[in-house]
């Protein structure tokens, strides 16, 4: 049988990650692990609970249950709608930045890679969480296009917010993200380059499993 490989997708916000990840996973049987979903979680609990939380992170669960559509579980409590608001939103790449709640969340991840198997997406797979996955892709698409199809997203759920407000929350994220001083979003420097803009959903799972398929032969 062929041997398992890790897969590391990174990219800004709205680049269609998590999209592609959950597809790629699902069509080689790996596990999908969203890890903007635990940095969302841990900014909840931060607003429910206030600062005090860094401190305790050991006491901090997060699951992922796969039977439902990839529920995203809070010390056992369903917070997968909530992790999306727009005060979460927000917050996010703030508390993300915290040293304790990327070390946390980071050796979490690392312990989820260890069977490989794993297609995990996020901002720092490549260069800090997997660094050894076998098939490492930044994933970019245009602002306006990354907004145009986050705000698809945000009227399905019955969201007001317009495009210009959608524009300014993605930049300010992505330049947060990118400036931060523990493990930034950046491609690592063996990453495929993917530029998204004009391809469809398809178009780039095709992509991507091509070049995972003649990876998983190598092995
Ligand atoms: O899906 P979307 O692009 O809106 O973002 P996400 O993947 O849910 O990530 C939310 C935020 O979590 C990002 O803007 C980052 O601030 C943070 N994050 C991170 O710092 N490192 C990761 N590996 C994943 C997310
Ligand atoms: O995970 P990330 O924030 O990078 O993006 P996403 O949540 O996977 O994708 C954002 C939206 O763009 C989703 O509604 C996708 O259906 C859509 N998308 C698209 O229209 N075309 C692509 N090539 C990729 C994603």
């Amino acid at each position: 049988m062929d041997k398992k490989i890790n897969i590391a997708i990174d990219g800004p916000a709205a680049a269609g990650k998590s999209t592609i990840s959950k597809r790629v996973a699902e069509r080689l049987g790996y596990i999908y692990i969203d890890t903007g979903a635990m940095y969302r979680a841990v900014t909840l609990l931060y607003i429910e609970k206030g600062k005090d939380i860094i401190d305790s992170l050991e006491d901090v669960e997060i699951t992922f249950k796969r039977e439902d559509g990839n529920r995203v579980l809070l010390n056992g409590r369903d917070v997968t709608e909530e992790i999306r608001s727009e005060s979460v939103t927000s917050k996010v790449s703030e508390v993300s930045s915290f040293e304790a709640v990327r070390s946390y969340l980071v050796s979490m991840q690392q312990k989820l890679g260890l069977d490989k198997g794993v297609v995990m997406d996020g901002r720092d797979i490549g260069t800090t969480v997997l660094p050894d996955a076998e098939l490492k892709v930044f994933m970019q698409a245009s602002p306006k296009v990354r907004a145009e199809r986050r705000l698809a997203e945000e009227r399905a759920r019955g969201s007001s917010i317009d495009l210009e407000q959608l524009t300014a929350q993605i930049i300010k994220r992505d330049e947060l993200d990118m400036n931060r001083e523990i493990s930034p979003l950046v491609k690592a420097e063996d990453a495929v380059l993917l530029d998204t803009t004009d391809m469809t959903i398809a178009e780039v799972e095709d992509f991507i499993l091509e070049i995972a398929q003649n990876k998983i032969g190598e092995e």
